[in-house]
């Protein structure tokens, strides 16, 4: 089996929650877009081989913008939810090597991914039977609700995670584990999900807090510090 690891972004949603003129991959964030941030963290890796990314069928921005990255880059529609733009880039990527490489499934919309962390996921997982994620642990008291807010329950939050990006699995096992769920009209949110579907068990790995998925306007300034900050470690 290779030892080459690929990316895939899924990266045609539509944002509405930010609730701006377009998605919010498109939007400024200290000086480029999120997705340059996104691709140039995921391309600038010595291990990523290359990168499918999959945008919306009538994405009108995707075309507009000049992206350089240093590995390459493949270009599929996306679907409906999540995990059908991830699908089609995976059919993408079987029809660009001969064999079973790692895929890291990495959110468009997480632009402050840092090299330490796609290095911990790999030499936790890369020699892991099935994959894995990162995650971060849940510090919070977690409570469930009725649909009314009244409090139903409170959650033990010991090994409870909140699942991000990157999401490794191989290629084969991802595709497979993606068409039964899709089959059997299992929503799943995250890869992770369609493995634990057919009955496997990935792995979390911690990762860092600031790999936050930009969702709402305030997220943008956030991200932007985590950037600074980041920069001032480096
Ligand atoms: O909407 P949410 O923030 O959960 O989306 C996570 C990632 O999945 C984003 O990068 C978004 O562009 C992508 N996505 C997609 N196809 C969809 C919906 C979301 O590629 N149909």
């Amino acid at each position: 089996m290779s030892r080459g690891f690929w990316a895939v972004v899924p990266a045609a949603g539509i944002g509405e929650r930010m609730q701006s003129d377009r998605p919010k991959q498109y939007l400024q964030l200290e000086g480029k877009l999120v997705i340059e941030h996104t691709l140039q963290r995921l391309a600038s890796h010595p291990e990523i081989k290359g990168i499918v990314i999959a945008v919306d069928q009538e994405d009108e921005w995707w075309p507009t913008v000049s992206i350089v990255i240093s590995c390459p880059i493949y270009v599929v529609h996306g679907g409906k939810q999540r995990s059908h733009s991830v699908l089609n880039a995976l059919g993408k990527l079987s029809t660009l090597v001969a064999d079973d490489p790692w895929v890291l499934v990495h959110d468009a919309a997480r632009p402050c991914l840092r090299q330490e962390d796609i290095n911990k996921l790999l030499s936790a997982l890369s020699k892991h039977d099935v994959g894995g994620l990162l995650g971060i642990p849940i510090n919070d008291t977690v409570k469930r609700t009725s649909d009314d807010d009244v409090i139903i329950g409170t959650i033990e939050r010991r090994n409870l995670w909140r699942a991000s990006t990157p999401q490794m699995f191989r290629l084969a096992l991802l595709k497979s584990a993606l068409h039964t769920s899709r089959k059997q009209n299992i929503t799943v949110t995250d890869e992770a999900s369609a493995i634990e579907f057919v009955g496997l068990e990935p792995v979390m790995v911690e990762g860092h807090t600031d790999n936050i998925k930009i969702t709402v306007s305030g997220d943008l300034a956030l991200a932007q510090l985590f950037m600074q900050q980041q920069r001032g470690e480096g």
